[in-house]
């Protein structure tokens, strides 16, 4: 059985990750979260999940909390064969609009996060003999998105990855991360970058025209990815940053929109 820590595990993304290495078995998940009302939702949208995915509360970017995970999970388990940075937030607006505090509270989740839990989990990541640490990033990473503090929050996850993994290969922890395009999630609105359903299933039309292939992301498209990722499959992989994005960001709107 190999343990996984997905951060964010309680919703969108992560969520679709827990699921999926559930099913697939011979993985224990663990699902790291702050609020019990989105580990409720979680419940109620996959209840098969109920008992299989071990849900723990802490917020990523506090040291204590990251401590305290720790602590739990070397008790409980002694090792960590997988660790998925995928929690995060987004704020929408440039230098006009975000305030140092709200900066800093994405740069902390965003970026910091991965850092410090990478950073305090590594003990358990070593036990392992062979772990694998994915990092969800964005593309916004690399095209500025809807946020500054966002993208430069993801940017640094791209490069926080390739330095990891380089630093980290000895020790036979190799170190990836995904690059999301649109997934319908709860990003949107629990983040509050849209007001109502309503605008964000507007605004998911408005840019399905933006993807080749011809629609947005779902989340369980990335949790594949993930999961290949964790997989021994992947024995080879590492400090590679991989786009699954539907072809947004190599799409052209001069080319003619479809054969006929
Ligand atoms: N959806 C997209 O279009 C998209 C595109 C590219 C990349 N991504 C990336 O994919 C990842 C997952 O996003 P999503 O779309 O699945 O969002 P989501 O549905 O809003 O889920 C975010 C999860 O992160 C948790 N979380 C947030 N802050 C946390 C903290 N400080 N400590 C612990 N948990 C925290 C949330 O639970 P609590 O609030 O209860 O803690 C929730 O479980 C993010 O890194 C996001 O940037 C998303």
């Amino acid at each position: 059985m190999k343990n996984i820590l997905v951060t964010g595990g309680s919703s969108g993304i992560g969520l679709a990750i827990a699921d999926l290495l559930t099913k697939e078995g011979g993985y224990q998940v663990i699902s790291l979260s702050r609020s019990q009302a989105k580990i409720e939702r979680a419940l109620q949208e996959k209840p098969g999940l109920k008992g299989k995915v071990d849900f723990i509360k802490g917020d990523v970017s506090q040291p204590t909390d990251c401590k305290g995970i720790f602590d739990v999970i070397n008790e409980k388990y002694g090792k960590l064969h997988g660790l998925v940075n995928n929690a995060g937030m987004l704020t929408a607006g440039g230098i006009q609009d975000i305030g140092f505090e709200l900066w800093k509270e994405n740069l902390d989740i965003n970026l910091n996060a991965p850092y410090l839990l990478t950073q305090t989990l590594l003990p358990l990541l070593i036990n392992a003999k062979g772990a694998s640490v994915v990092n969800i990033s964005s593309i916004a990473s690399r095209v500025p998105g809807r946020s500054i503090a966002y993208s430069v929050s993801k940017a640094g996850v791209d490069m926080l990855t390739e330095f990891l993994a380089g630093e980290l290969g000895p020790y036979k922890i190799r170190v990836n991360a995904v690059n999301p395009g649109l997934v319908e999630t709860h990003l949107h609105l629990d983040s509050k970058v849209v007001p109502s359903q309503e605008v964000y299933q507007q605004m998911l039309q408005k840019s399905e025209p933006k993807y080749p292939i011809g629609r947005i992301g779902k989340p369980d498209d990335i949790a594949e990815m993930v999961h290949f990722l964790l997989s021994d499959k992947a024995s080879w992989i590492t400090g590679s940053i991989i786009k699954v994005d539907g072809g947004t960001t190599v799409f052209n709107e001069i080319l003619p929109k479809k054969l006929s």
